[in-house]
């Protein structure tokens, strides 16, 4: 057992598995330039009060899950690991007056989320979301091409069978009246509540509807549903998200006991599933309209809209999805095989080598230079490991300006001049790229 490990909750991402989350990133960086959304990066931890204020005192990821940071003096601010991103985002949007850009202000960001929860498959207390925000226009269009966004993520890295779930929780104006009619129906089974439940029913009713206590199962599924309370306009928005996400053949299934666990959200909220792992309660992603955040962490009245998707539960499914095909899944990506090695017959002549590899490097190749005290042909099997396709070998020709060029694949070499290498090389590796590899 080693002395030290990775935090429980937390894991390390070994090269493939980085390589994984790197392509996950570039494919989410692809995918929303396509959809005009703009990266945006904000602080790893924030004032507690932006989370408090934001996601709401009364909630799972504000009472029990924040990583508070403890303040090194009596009067420092308080300080917690963001939980997600939204928060940072929408209060970024406010600090830098984002409002006299024009609307809506579409951006996005993919990093580490922290939450203190209980760790378990799929469950970590450092884990990766990938998110994006359109802040400044009060849908539906935009609402439905936002779900269509994320739902057409899953499809680029290869999840199949995404199910969308969508429900709206309503407004100011009509969600009073339904949580009157939620919290009477609770109180006539108070003698049944969990403790937790119980002290919540009187503070922020709503977050019992996703109370993961078993207890509260039955009793919830019973629930009176919010969109049998829904105002006009608050009907109307529904309706017009609906006729968009038919228009655009997004496949998706009306949920009514999906409120989300965070207090922001108005109207439109949804999440995403992979059939057959509903069970688990371990959406692979999740969102929706925020219309009073802007204002609640001190801007103008806006209304915005965003999700985010979780990267880990990602990583789980494709493994899961590709062990059930019995393929090999996605193409995890673990680095890259170098173009060439450089190698010499002087062991100890690491300065030639290290030279050369630079300058091969300067030109955009991919060029390592073996930096062993060891003899050349240990150096060339060491070249063939790493899957170099080829090998540049420095020896006595080195005096005339000359160095070996040697094709891994085909076993043959011929004296290239030091000053040609990087042209030469260049050459070769398109050639072997596009498989027109002559002599
Ligand atoms: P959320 O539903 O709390 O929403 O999280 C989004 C996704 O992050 C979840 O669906 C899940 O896939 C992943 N996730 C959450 N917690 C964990 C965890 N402990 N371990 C692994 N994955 C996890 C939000 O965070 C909102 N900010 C989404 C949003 C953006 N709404 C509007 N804009």
């Amino acid at each position: 057992m080693p002395t030290y490990r990775a935090p429980r909750g937390t894991r390390d991402l070994l090269p493939e598995e980085a390589g994984r989350f790197l392509r996950f990133a570039r494919v989410a960086a692809d995918l929303t330039s396509r959809y005009g959304y703009r990266p945006i990066e904000t602080p790893l931890f924030e004032q507690t009060a932006v989370f408090e204020r934001g996601i709401g005192e009364v909630t799972d990821v504000v009472e029990k899950e924040l990583f508070r940071i403890a303040p090194r003096t009596e009067d420092a601010e308080a300080w917690a690991l963001r939980p997600e991103p939204t928060a940072g985002i929408v209060r970024a949007y406010v600090q830098h007056g984002m409002q006299t850009w024009p609307q809506p202000v579409r951006l996005t960001m993919t990093g580490p989320m922290f939450r203190y929860d209980r760790p378990q498959a799929g469950r970590y207390r450092q884990f990766w979301q990938f998110d994006v925000e359109a802040i400044g226009d009060p849908g539906p269009a935009i609402d439905a091409e936002i779900i269509e966004l994320g739902y057409r993520f899953y499809t680029e890295i290869g999840v199949r069978d995404v199910e969308v779930q969508v429900n709206s929780i309503g407004d100011p104006v009509c969600r009073p009246a339904y949580l009157a009619t939620l919290v009477a129906y609770y109180r006539a089974a108070a003698g049944t509540l969990p403790p937790t439940e119980r002290d919540r029913l009187e503070k922020n009713p709503l977050r019992l509807l996703d109370s993961k206590d078993p207890a509260m199962a039955a009793l919830n599924a019973a629930a009176p549903r919010i969109t049998d309370h829904l105002c006009d306009a608050c009907q109307a928005h529904f309706d017009g998200l609906r006729t968009h996400l038919d228009a655009l053949d997004v496949p998706y299934r009306v949920a009514p006991g999906l409120v989300r666990g965070l207090d922001y959200y108005t109207r439109t909220a949804f999440e995403f599933y992979v059939a057959g792992r509903e069970g688990q309660q371990q959406a692979i992603g999740g969102g929706g309209r925020y219309d009073g955040l802007v204002e609640l962490l001190g801007g103008r009245p806006t209304p915005g809209i965003g999700f985010g998707l979780g990267l880990d539960r990602v990583a789980l499914v494709l493994d899961e999805q590709s062990s059930a095909a019995g393929t090999d899944g996605d193409a995890a990506d673990g680095g890259r095989a170098p173009d060439a090695v450089v190698v010499s017959a002087d062991p100890d002549d690491t300065i030639g080598r290290l030279r050369v590899a630079t300058e091969l490097r300067a030109t955009g190749l991919a060029a390592r230079a073996d930096l062993g005290h060891r003899k050349l042909g240990r150096q060339l099997e060491a070249a063939g490991r790493d899957g170099a396709h080829f090998a540049v070998i420095l020896g006595d020709e080195l005096a005339e300006g000359q160095a070996q060029l040697r094709d891994m694949q085909a076993g043959t070499q011929r004296l290239v001049a030091i000053g040609d290498l990087g042209r030469e090389l260049q050459r070769a590796v398109s050639q072997h790229r596009h498989g027109t590899r002559k002599g």
